[in-house]
């Protein structure tokens, strides 16, 4: 069923536990995806971000297919537009049939961050859309080096979410994107300062590179919505890449993407799973 984010996010707060979002590139990622919630029972967040959008030149036929495939099925599923820079994007939101949007101005400094963030809340909401924003940017996002020294500051992230209204918040506590090792380390304590004084949720951004046994502890300290990219294009291409070097004079592309397909499927239960606290 295709639910919201909000919901999801709402009932894994409640529940003390955890909820994955999981972005998605092409149709058997989201195939993947809702397989993998269906096989493991557990809710998921399908996100589709501005790169994934500008990748396909308009994100609307993705999304119809995740919209599909959720209405189609018996899980618990989402669809949310992730790292939106671009308003373009986000006022295209709700006609996609996304609940939610991830505002990303964190490249600007966090007096521009605050109205920006703002400004896109109050359109957002007056859709009827729940809105993610961040403070304290996460690093990695060109896919580069680590910053581990990046946080968000509690009091900071407090004032933040009171000046722009956002109902989530993605915050900086150790993990950074597009990491292919599972070598970051989390600031658990910093994560349970930060809940303690955000009245929001909190969202964890660059997961593929943390620990599982952080992911739980994570949640178990106050995040709830986890967000998972990397790994789930690394599971895709390798499982692509082995089928095509078995397979040199395959011309036929479903044998290779059913691999790449089956291969995400066991990665976003592994995500599913990881998150799953309660
Ligand atoms: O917004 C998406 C996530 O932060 C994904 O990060 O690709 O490092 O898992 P990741
Ligand atoms: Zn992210």
């Amino acid at each position: 069923m295709l639910t919201t984010t909000s919901a999801l996010v709402s009932a894994a707060r409640a529940a003390g536990t955890g909820v994955a979002a999981l972005n998605v590139i092409t149709l058997e990622h989201a195939e993947a995806v809702v397989l993998a919630a269906e096989r493991t029972g557990l809710p998921a967040i399908v996100q589709i971000s501005q790169n994934a959008a500008r990748h396909h030149g308009d994100v609307a036929p993705l999304a119809a297919a995740v919209g599909a495939l959720a209405r189609a099925s018996g899980a618990r599923l989402a669809l949310h537009f992730d790292h939106v820079e671009d308003t373009a994007l986000l006022h295209r939101a709700a006609e996609c049939g996304a609940g939610s949007v991830m505002f990303d101005a964190s490249r600007l400094s966090d007096e521009d961050n605050v109205k920006a963030t703002r400004a896109a809340a109050e359109w957002a909401h007056g859709q009827g859309l729940y809105v993610e924003a961040e403070l304290g940017a996460i690093g990695g996002k060109k896919g580069s080096a680590h910053t581990p020294g990046v946080r968000t500051d509690p009091r900071e992230a407090r004032e933040f979410v009171e000046a722009t209204g956002v109902d989530a918040l993605a915050v900086a506590v150790g993990s950074s994107h597009a990491m292919k090792d599972r070598t970051a380390r989390l600031d658990l304590g910093l994560v349970a300062r930060i809940a303690a004084e955000v009245p929001v949720p909190l969202v964890l951004h660059g997961s593929s590179g943390v620990p599982a046994a952080q992911l739980r502890d994570a949640v178990r300290h106050g995040m709830t919505k986890i967000n998972f990219g990397t790994l789930l294009s690394v599971a895709f291409t390798d499982a692509v890449r082995a089928s095509l070097a078995a397979s040199p004079e395959e011309h036929d592309p479903r044998p290779w993407l059913a691999e790449g397909r089956a291969a995400v499927v066991e990665a976003a239960a592994w995500c599913l799973r990881a998150v799953d606290a309660a």
